[in-house]
């Protein structure tokens, strides 16, 4: 969910809407404002994207205020209704208050207030803590107080924003797991789940840390700890701007952000090189020795991100002959994984928020395991709970479906295994030094597959009522085909899998019929072997009436007479291949979404950052 608090001298309900239509990625299932106007709460909430409260607010103007709160939500409790949208108010509208997370011991408390006679109008977590807080307020607590009692009594993972209608000077909040930082203007202040939503009125934030209480006035910012000891905030400088978030001229997020990715590459590796040709990375926290001590990588993530945890896992070994576990950060938390304090976990983490990973790292912490992180949001939990990150510098990614960010990942999992390598000794300068020149080549080529992608467009358009398609990959091409079939699935709402394409007459090969697109992500020539066995598969699948749409590196017409459709890339090592090879992918789904008339930067059901486990 994405939350937004306002206080200052503009108008709050101009300020909280421009901030939520920057937070909607974060989920669209329902949108509300509530505003403390003349000691009442004015506000109002409607089911689906924030357009539909929009239109509500110019159809049913709100009136005057300078102070607000509003919330974009991604349902867990209750659907997607105008009932279970928030803000939600305690029962005498005294106090509006909107969430992000899960409020665990719930229904105790709802049962609760039920045998005292209090009527609930929806079905959430959300406004039992309201109706709390209000009970708490009405008994003569300020609403600072009243947040720190109410959270004493809530479980779970929660980030609460209220005001109060008899006090329109401030806006308290509450954090706990759920991403929230402060926007310091002057004469004003903000709260968001992230620094988008106050990104063009001041790029000043400040960070929160866990189970603190934060209150914003016109002119101040006061932090305290649930136990009620004073705490500060970490001060930072944000520093993309705004047309970073906005679109530039493409018709979605997505496409601008496919399109950022020679530049977000560059970004990524840029300053990875001292002068003497050593690979260094600033944000790298763990010794040498400790890193020397290393014996087991664990890889955890989510979604795409574990797809570039799986390329990670062939280049790690590669390059340093230390095992890799990669593992989806749900499924590790919680069936007693082992490690010890020489395993390295590292966690993947584009938003860095993403609540099963952060609880996975919270588990391998206590197992006194070192923690990296390899993230794209400055500021957020997951790296400021690890004891080193690697920072991927892609900018701000507003499509849900995750591109640059992906990409960017790649290029921070090749560069943590070319340390690990250097730091062990298990590769030498020389040939670092070629991986990084390599690298270093990349944006120019993901360009070149940018600028060539007319005949990506034409097959897209082939495949507009086409119910089922299939990715084959090998190697490092099969965690391509995997997220080939992930964006299709996320984004076109297709069934789409990805297969190990050795694995295909194991039994996927069953599926195929005649006409059924299945695309290849060829190996590049030269590891010939892997290439030569890939080349079986597609004969495989195309005797069996399978139309093959194969990528293929430039210069390779060994596969010509198995293709019916080639998509040329750029010439890779195996191992970079990901790289050039997912860019097509990533364009295919998203022209193929744009035909079929889907919203590609809010496909149906999903968040970009999911804060629940
Ligand atoms: C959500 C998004 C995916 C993303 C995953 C992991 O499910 O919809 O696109 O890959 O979370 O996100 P993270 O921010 O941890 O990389």
């Amino acid at each position: 969910c994405g939350i937004v608090g306002y206080v200052g001298e503009k108008q709050a309900q101009d300020v909280v809407i421009e901030g939520l239509r920057r937070l909607e990625y974060r989920g669209y299932d329902s949108a509300g404002v509530a505003l403390v106007a003349d000691g009442v709460i004015a506000s109002d909430k409607r089911a689906g994207k924030l357009a539909n409260l929009e239109k509500a607010i110019v159809d049913r103007p709100l009136p005057a205020a300078t102070i607000g709160i509003g919330h974009t939500r991604w349902a867990t409790h209750g659907a997607p209704t105008d009932a279970n949208a928030h803000p939600h108010t305690g029962g005498d509208r005294r106090v509006a208050l909107v969430h992000n997370g899960i409020i665990e011991n719930f229904a105790e408390l709802r049962a609760e207030l039920e045998r005292s006679d209090h009527v609930l109008l929806s079905e959430t977590d959300t406004e039992v803590a309201a109706q709390l807080l209000e009970l708490l307020v009405v008994s003569g607590l300020d609403l600072t107080t009243a947040m720190l009692q109410l959270v004493a009594r809530l479980e779970g993972a929660f980030t609460l924003v209220a005001v109060d209608s008899q006090d329109p000077s401030r806006v308290v909040a509450a954090r706990r797991n759920s991403p929230l930082v402060v926007g310091v203007g002057e004469g004003e202040n903000f709260l968001g789940s992230d620094v988008s939503a106050f990104i063009e009125h001041t790029r000043e934030a400040l960070e929160l840390g866990q189970d603190q209480v934060v209150t914003i006035t016109r002119d101040g910012v006061s932090i305290v700890n649930f136990d009620g000891t004073p705490a500060e905030g970490r001060r930072y400088h944000v520093d993309w701007d705004l047309s970073a978030a906005e679109k530039d001229g493409h018709d979605w997020f997505m496409r601008k952000e496919i399109h950022e990715q020679p530049r977000a590459v560059a970004d990524s590796l840029l300053g990875r090189r001292t002068p003497e040709g050593h690979l260094h990375l600033d944000e790298m926290r763990l010794s040498d020795q400790e890193l020397r001590d290393v014996d087991k990588v664990i890889i955890i993530a989510c979604g795409t991100s574990f797809y570039a945890g799986m390329v990670a896992k062939y280049a790690i070994e590669h390059w340093t002959r230390v095992p890799v576990e990669v593992e989806l950060a749900s499924e590790f938390r919680y069936r007693d994984p082992i490690l010890d304090y020489s395993t390295l976990v590292v966690a993947i983490s584009q938003s860095g928020e993403t609540a099963d990973t952060l609880q996975a790292i919270r588990h391998a912490r206590t197992q006194r395991s070192k923690v990296l992180a390899i993230c794209n949001t400055n500021g957020s939990t997951i790296p400021r709970e690890s004891d080193a990150v690697i920072y991927t510098h892609a900018g701000p990614e507003i499509g849900v479906a995750s591109t640059k960010g992906f990409l960017t990942q790649l290029v921070a999992c090749y560069l943590l295994a070319l340390y690990l390598a250097q730091v062990k000794g298990t590769r030498y300068g020389d040939e670092i030094d070629q991986v990084m020149q390599q690298l270093e080549a990349i944006p120019e080529q993901v360009q070149r597959v940018l600028d060539d992608a007319s005949s990506i467009y034409a097959m897209a358009a082939d495949h507009v009522d086409t119910r089922s398609v299939l990715f084959l990959g090998r190697h490092a091409g099969y965690p391509v085909a995997l997220e080939g079939a992930l964006k299709l699935k996320e984004l076109a709402y297709i069934h789409a899998e990805g297969f190990a394409a050795g694995e295909l007459k194991h039994g996927p090969i069953a599926l195929i019929e005649e006409g059924l697109p299945v695309l290849c992500v060829v190996p590049p020539a030269g590891r010939d072997q892997l290439r030569d066995k890939m080349v079986s598969g597609i004969q495989e699948v195309r005797a069996r009436g399978a139309r093959t749409i194969c990528l293929v590196e430039d210069g390779d017409d060994a596969i010509t007479p198995y293709a019916d459709v080639i998509i040329r890339l750029p010439r890779v090592p195996v191992l970079l291949q990901p790289l050039v090879a997912v860019v097509p992918l990533q364009l295919f789904a998203c022209e193929l979404a744009t035909q079929m008339g889907h919203d590609v930067d809010q496909p149906r059901n999903l968040a970009k950052s999911v804060t629940v486990e």
